[in-house]
C-alpha cells in the first residue's frame, strides 16, 4: 500500500509567495530573445525551401510552448511529404546543405547528428547569435502537444509560474535527465497541468473533454480539443491558492500522496486512471512503469517509461526533499533550487 500522510501546510506559506515570484521573473525569456529565434527560424526557411520549395519549418518545445527559460535551445520540426523518406538520411543531407563551408555568406556550425535516437535530430548552432538549434523531421505529434501545453498556459498564470519553478527545481537537481533515467521538462510540465485539473475547485479545465474547436490526424492519432481558451482566462478564479501553496502541494502530492503502484496521471481524462486499465501493471522490455505519466494524444506512450529502479528512488527521494524544505526551511525558495 503506498504512503499517503495529510500534513497541513505551515502557517506561513504565503509569505513565500513574493520570492518564488521573483525567481520566475527572472527566469522569463526577455522580447528580444523570441525575436532572435523567429530571425533564426526565417533565415532557415530560405536555406530549407531553396533545397525542398514544399517544405515546412515549425517551432516546437519549449521556445513555443510558453514554457521556455531565457537562453533555452529551440526546436525545429521540418515537415515533408514524402512517405518514403529516410529520416536520417534526410538529416545528414539537411546538415551537409546548411554547413559553414557550403553557403558562401552564412553557414551554421553543425554540433551533432543522432540519426539513431528514437527522434532523430541534427544540433547546430548559429555563429552569431550563439543560438542552438535541434531539427528533426516530420515529428508532427510534438508540434501539435505544444500547441496544447501552450493553450493550457494561457488559461491561469499560476500554471507558467509552477511549471518554471518545478522545471527548474529538476534542472538544479539533476532530475531533467531522460539519458539518466528521470524526466523530461515536457513529463514534467503535464505533471503541473494534471495536478492543476486537480485542485478544487479546479485551476485548469481538461480541454481534450470539452467540445472540441480544434482537431487534426497525426500518424492515424485523432487529436482534438477545445482550443478557444480565450473564453476560459476566468477558469481558476475561484481557487484562489497562491504560488507558494501549489509549490508546497506539488511536492507533498508526489512525495507522499500519489500512489505510485496502481495510478496513471492523464492530463487527457483531467483526472487518475488505473495502470489496469492501460495493461501497464507489468514490465514489458525495457518499459517499467514506475512512475505513469500518460501522453495526452500518443496514449500509449508512457512519459515515464525512462525511469528505472535506480532512478525511482532518486526522484522519490528529491520528491520528499523538496516537500520537506517546502514545509520546514526557512528560506525555501533558496534550499529548493541548490545545485545537487
Ligand atoms: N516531446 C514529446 N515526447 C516526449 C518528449 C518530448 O512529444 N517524450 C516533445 C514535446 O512537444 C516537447 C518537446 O518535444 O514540448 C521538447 O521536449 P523537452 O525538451 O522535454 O521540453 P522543452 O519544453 O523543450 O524543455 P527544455 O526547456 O528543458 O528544453
Ligand atoms: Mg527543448
Amino acid at each position: 500500500r503506498y504512503l499517503r500522510r495529510t500534513m497541513k501546510c505551515r502557517s506561513d506559506v504565503n509569505s513565500l509567495s513574493h520570492h518564488f515570484l521573483l525567481i520566475y521573473d527572472s527566469l522569463i525569456p526577455p522580447d528580444e530573445e523570441k525575436t532572435r529565434q523567429k530571425q533564426l527560424l526565417s533565415l532557415l526557411e530560405r536555406l530549407v525551401s531553396k533545397e525542398w520549395p514544399e517544405a515546412r519549418l515549425y517551432l516546437y518545445g519549449s521556445c513555443a510552448n510558453s514554457f521556455g527559460v531565457c537562453k533555452s535551445d529551440i526546436d525545429v520540426c521540418l515537415t515533408i511529404q514524402d512517405a518514403e523518406i529516410d529520416k536520417s538520411e534526410f538529416l545528414l543531407k539537411l546538415a551537409d546543405i546548411l554547413q559553414a563551408d557550403n553557403l558562401q555568406n552564412y553557414g551554421f556550425h553543425i554540433l551533432q547528428a543522432l540519426t539513431r535516437a528514437r527522434v532523430p535530430i541534427v544540433k547546430l548552432m548559429d555563429p552569431t547569435t550563439g543560438i542552438s538549434c535541434d531539427i528533426c523531421i516530420n515529428n508532427v505529434l510534438a508540434v501539435v502537444n505544444t500547441k496544447l501545453l501552450r493553450d493550457y498556459a494561457q488559461i491561469d498564470e499560476r500554471l507558467k509560474q509552477l511549471a518554471y519553478i518545478v522545471k527548474h527545481w529538476a534542472k538544479s537537481r539533476g532530475v531533467n535527465q531522460t539519458y539518466r533515467g528521470t524526466l523530461s521538462s515536457y513529463a514534467y510540465v503535464l505533471m503541473c497541468i494534471h495536478f492543476l485539473q486537480q485542485r478544487r475547485p479546479a485551476i485548469l479545465p481538461c480541454l481534450q473533454e470539452m467540445e472540441p474547436t480544434y482537431s487534426v490526424t497525426v500518424d492515424d492519432i485523432e487529436c482534438s480539443y477545445f482550443d478557444k481558451v480565450e473564453k476560459l482566462c476566468d477558469f481558476g478564479s475561484r481557487n484562489k491558492e497562491t504560488i507558494s501553496q501549489l509549490v508546497w502541494a506539488f511536492f507533498n502530492y508526489w512525495a507522499y500522496c500519489h500512489d505510485y503502484a496502481n495510478a496513471v496521471i492523464s492530463v487527457r481524462s483531467g483526472c487518475l486512471i488505473s495502470k489496469q486499465a492501460k495493461y501497464w501493471t507489468r514490465r514489458v522490455g525495457n518499459d517499467r512503469h514506475l512512475i505513469c505519466i500518460e501522453d495526452p494524444f500518443d496514449t500509449k506512450h508512457d512519459l515515464g517509461r525512462v525511469v528505472d529502479k535506480f532512478s525511482i528512488k532518486v526522484l522519490r527521494e528529491e520528491f520528499e526533499r523538496a516537500a520537506e524544505i517546502m514545509q520546514h526551511d526557512p528560506t525555501p525558495w533558496i534550499t529548493l533550487l541548490e545545485p545537487y
